[in-house]
């Protein structure tokens, strides 16, 4: 039992699965319910007692059954009926101490045997989550499952794979990571300094977000630009290059005089990935 719950567990949708282990569970209930009440009706039952005679395992099968059933409904024969006479006697109405219905018991003693499992397994043991409980876990499963996707993600982000992304978050990241490690050459607003100013339409390698962010990961051997793969993972270079490319055309105060070539600068120019 618990090994094919841990597997439920496993799958990809325990819920689901536990929905369907509980909707069969119902089913086959109410199955022995419909049997026992139909037995109870008397039709199988007379079937069944006609069939004297068959082979020897069907009239094994048959007593058994017969035991059980008679166990369950605890008829007497009429001759003995008066053992089964309650006391009371209202003006010549008496009553039978009959048993309940087989259906009904068998159901309530299922709801005994439900409550006793659920008690045990979600309060005493503590081995099935309550709703809060599992809700947390899987906010947390969730959580980490989108930490390793998004590692994924930034390890696959190169010269080639990188966009230029213009939503406010990663510019706003980009705009940090800026602030903290390029102002020193570039320039408080890119306008330039040891380094070009990056926010004129000139450039020595290239404007596409792939070459932005080729120049950035690798820099410039010999010329002073800083290799930053070490430094900043492939999101954050992505994010710094947005964020530069972003700035074209804000003509900032002092701006350093232009270097390189004069380049295209719409979107669609800015979008392409690195010259290989
Ligand atoms: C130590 C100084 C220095 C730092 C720090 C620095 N750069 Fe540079 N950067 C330069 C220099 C110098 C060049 C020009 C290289 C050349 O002449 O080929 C340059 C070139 C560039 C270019 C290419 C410009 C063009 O015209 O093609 C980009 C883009 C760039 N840097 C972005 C950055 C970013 C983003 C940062 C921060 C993560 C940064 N740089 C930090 C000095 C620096």
């Amino acid at each position: 039992m618990d090994s094919i719950l841990n597997q439920l567990h496993e799958g990809n949708n325990p819920e689901q699965a536990f929905l369907l282990l509980a909707v069969l569970a119902l089913i086959i209930l109410i199955g022995v319910a419909l049997f026992i009440a139909l037995i109870q009706i008397g039709g199988l039952y007379n079937i069944l007692q006609q069939r004297n005679g068959g082979d020897t395992w069907q009239l094994a099968v048959k007593r058994w059954w017969t035991n059980i059933y008679d166990a369950q409904v605890g008829l007497k024969p009429l001759e003995t009926e008066q053992e089964l006479l309650l006391a009371h006697d209202y003006d010549g109405i008496t009553e039978l101490d009959n048993h309940l219905p087989p259906w009904w018991k068998n159901l309530f003693y299922a709801t005994i045997f439900f409550g006793l499992v659920y008690m045990v397994m979600y309060h005493i043991t503590g081995s099935w989550q309550l709703q809060l409980a599992e809700y947390e876990t899987e906010l947390s499963v969730a959580a980490t499952e989108k930490a390793e996707w998004e590692k994924t993600q930034t390890n696959s982000i190169n010269e080639t794979s990188a966009k230029f992304l213009t939503d406010a978050s990663t510019i706003n990241d980009g705009k940090g990571i800026y602030t903290a490690n390029c102002v020193a050459c570039h320039g408080p607003a890119a306008g330039g300094g040891v380094g070009p100013n990056l926010t004129d339409s000139y450039w020595i390698h290239g404007n596409a977000i792939g070459d932005v962010f080729k120049t950035i990961k690798y820099g410039v051997a010999g010329k002073g630009m800083t290799a930053w793969q070490a430094t900043l993972n492939p999101k954050q270079i992505q994010a710094v290059a947005s964020y530069v490319l972003s700035l074209n055309g804000s003509n900032p105060a002092n701006a350093k005089e232009p270097q390189g070539k004069l380049l295209a600068n719409t979107t669609q120019a800015k979008q392409a990935t690195a010259a290989k």
